[in-house]
């Protein structure tokens, strides 16, 4: 394996940048080596604009003897969707894309917890002003180790975004695009400039939507509450999977429409998203989040997540997808 990235921490796995590689790359059917997976520079913008991607975690088993891609056929599920909104024809289905992610892992022979990034983009280069419908389309899965938070007590400082989500009716925020993500990066690169770590973004109704790449919730005695997936949200499968979690601890959980000053008087208040894992906002707008430490039904939810990822939980094994160590 060549030169490998440092480790890609949780909550900048998108931001990571290509230090090193690893030998192969999934492309439209069959492993190829890294530096032969090529296109024409003419062919970046469309294809750029028009992508759609997911972004997949494979965590190393507590037993150290397999990989466990966490629901992958919900990522690839999603992918599928993606393009269908998109109107890409992809040009295979999610089983061999579930196939070609185990392969990949295998052939890449990682030992540790590895981020994969399957994308879909119109191959060749387009002449005409807009990607027609149909075109024809590749499929990549990349892949690159990352160093996981769950373990840590860490936090973020989160603040509101004027800078709104893009709504359903513009730009699908369910829909996986490489393109959506320039809402989110408006948002960041403000929150940055604020000094805060994340943007918190609202829809058009004025409402609490998402952060820039991760769901939202907060904690209010002892409720947690989402926005609904009509909110302008990804339909996030760490949300799904942290609602599942907590309401088999007892924790009621609702998802509807959020105010944006129930932030600020939130007990607790976490991200969620593939990256991000469970992520604490322990600041929202300079305030303190309860006692601006993370709380208990977030560790408690941070734990039960780390259990399922790492294979300590067996109560769902259609969500894991495992793939043996050599
Ligand atoms: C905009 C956006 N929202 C939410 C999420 C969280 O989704 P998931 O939990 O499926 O990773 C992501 C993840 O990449 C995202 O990009």
């Amino acid at each position: 394996m060549t030169t490998l990235p440092d480790t890609v921490s949780g909550s900048d796995a998108l931001a990571s940048t290509d230090a090193g590689h690893p030998e192969w790359i999934w492309r439209s059917g069959s492993l190829v080596p890294w530096d032969e997976a090529r296109v024409h520079v003419n062919a970046v913008g469309h294809a750029s604009v028009a992508a759609v991607f997911e972004g997949i975690k494979a965590y190393r088993a507590a037993d150290g003897r397999r990989l466990l891609v966490f629901r992958l056929d919900d990522h690839l599920r999603r992918l599928v969707d993606s393009a269908r909104i998109c109107r890409l024809s992809l040009p295979c289905d999610a089983e061999t894309l579930h196939r070609a992610t185990v392969d990949l892992l295998s052939a890449n022979d990682y030992r540790q917890d590895t981020y994969l990034r399957p994308w879909a983009y119109p191959g060749g280069i387009v002449r005409e002003q807009m990607v027609p419908a149909g075109a024809p389309c590749e499929v990549i899965i990349d892949s690159w180790p990352f160093s996981t938070s769950l373990d840590t007590s860490r936090g973020c400082r989160a603040g509101v975004s004027s800078w709104q989500r893009v709504p359903d009716a513009a730009m699908p925020p369910r829909v996986k695009a490489f393109s959506n993500y320039h809402n989110g990066r408006l948002a960041l690169m403000e929150a940055r400039e604020n000094g805060h770590d994340w943007p918190v973004m609202l829809n058009e109704r004025h409402k609490v939507s998402e952060g820039a790449a991760a769901c939202i919730a907060l904690v209010r005695d002892g409720v947690v509450s989402t926005p609904s997936l009509s909110s302008g949200v990804l339909p996030g499968i760490t949300r799904d999977t942290a609602i599942t979690l907590l309401r088999a601890l007892g924790i009621p959980v609702e998802e509807r429409e959020v105010d944006r000053s129930e932030l600020y008087l939130a007990d607790e208040i976490f991200f969620m998203g593939t990256a991000w894992e469970v992520l604490p906002v322990t600041t929202i707008d300079g305030l303190a989040v309860g006692d601006g430490t993370p709380g208990q039904v977030t560790r408690r939810l941070s734990q039960a997540y780390r259990a399922l990822v790492r294979g300590e939980d067996d109560r769902f094994p259609q969500w894991i997808t495992e793939v043996p160590l050599s």
